[in-house]
């Protein structure tokens, strides 16, 4: 029986780690071929590793998304792996900028840490979204998700880069999907609500005050998403563009 995403050149940013590694991961055992690309070729190539190891194709690609040239790199040497793109999972971003304490006023948010949270959140995703978009329109085919958050939908206090960041994303997600809708190319935006990576690694599950918000009382896993993700990039999705889809146990109906 054939996947859901049989012979599929597929890219996934962040994928070094957390809900990029899990896609990665259920995206090859669905038949695509992965390119894995992350700021730490390590994680990236442990992610490469794991996928062969269980008969899947993929290859590793060192980028930092907020850096325009070595995006433009990273879509090429995903064509030369695989072929032209038929899918991009636009997922790597980060929680907070280098100074920014958790549950920081927007008031005593530095400009550097919202100049980090946007720089990766928003500026990586427009740049792999346009090259992206730029491969796809020759062809007039192609699936393009986003990874925002819940906070993409929701306000997060204490959070006010992040949320701004995420909020972005949706937006863009919608502005471009409208300019490609009639041209075969779908956007959409992923939105997670908590999921046990290493983004979130340092908080107590369990105990902590984000638990109380989550109507099925527990994290979501990385698999979970992974789901969502395989199912939005295939052609099952065929009628969904524009659109945000939320996992998230319940988090943004109360
Ligand atoms: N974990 C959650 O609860 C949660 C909830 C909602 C949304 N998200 C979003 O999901 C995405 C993945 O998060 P995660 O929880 O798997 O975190 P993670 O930290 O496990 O993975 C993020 C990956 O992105 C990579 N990355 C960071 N900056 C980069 C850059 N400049 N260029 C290339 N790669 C870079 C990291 O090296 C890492 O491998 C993020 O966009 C995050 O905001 C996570």
């Amino acid at each position: 029986m054939s996947g859901l995403l049989e012979n599929k050149s597929v890219l996934v940013t962040g994928a070094g780690s957390g809900i990029g590694r899990a896609s990665a991961q259920a995206v090859a055992r669905e038949g695509g071929a992965v390119t894995v690309a992350d700021i730490k070729l390590a994680g990236a190539q442990e992610t490469v590793d794991m996928i062969t190891q269980a008969g899947g194709r993929a290859v590793a690609v060192e980028v930092d998304v907020t850096d325009e040239v070595q995006v433009d790199a990273m879509v090429t040497a995903a064509e030369d792996a695989f072929g032209p793109l038929d899918c991009a999972f636009n997922n790597a971003g980060i929680a907070r900028g280098r100074d920014h304490v958790p549950g920081t006023l927007t008031a005593q948010t530095s400009f550097q840490a919202w100049q980090d949270v946007l720089g990766v959140n928003l500026n990586g995703v427009f740049l792999c979204l346009r090259r992206e978009l730029q491969s796809m329109e020759k062809r007039g085919a192609g699936a393009i998700l986003n990874t925002a958050s819940v906070a993409g939908l929701i306000g997060l206090a204490g959070a006010s880069p992040y949320t701004a960041s995420k909020h972005a994303v949706v937006g863009l997600t919608k502005a471009s999907a409208l300019e490609y809708a009639k041209t075969g190319i779908r956007v959409n935006a992923l939105c997670p609500g908590y999921v046990t990576t290493p983004m979130t690694n340092g908080t107590k599950q369990g105990d902590d005050k984000r638990m109380e918000r989550v109507p099925m009382g527990r994290y979501g896993t990385v698999d979970e998403v992974a789901e969502l993700v395989v199912w939005l990039l295939s052609d099952r999705a065929s009628f969904c563009t524009g659109s945000s889809f939320t996992v998230g146990g319940g988090i943004e109906a109360g």
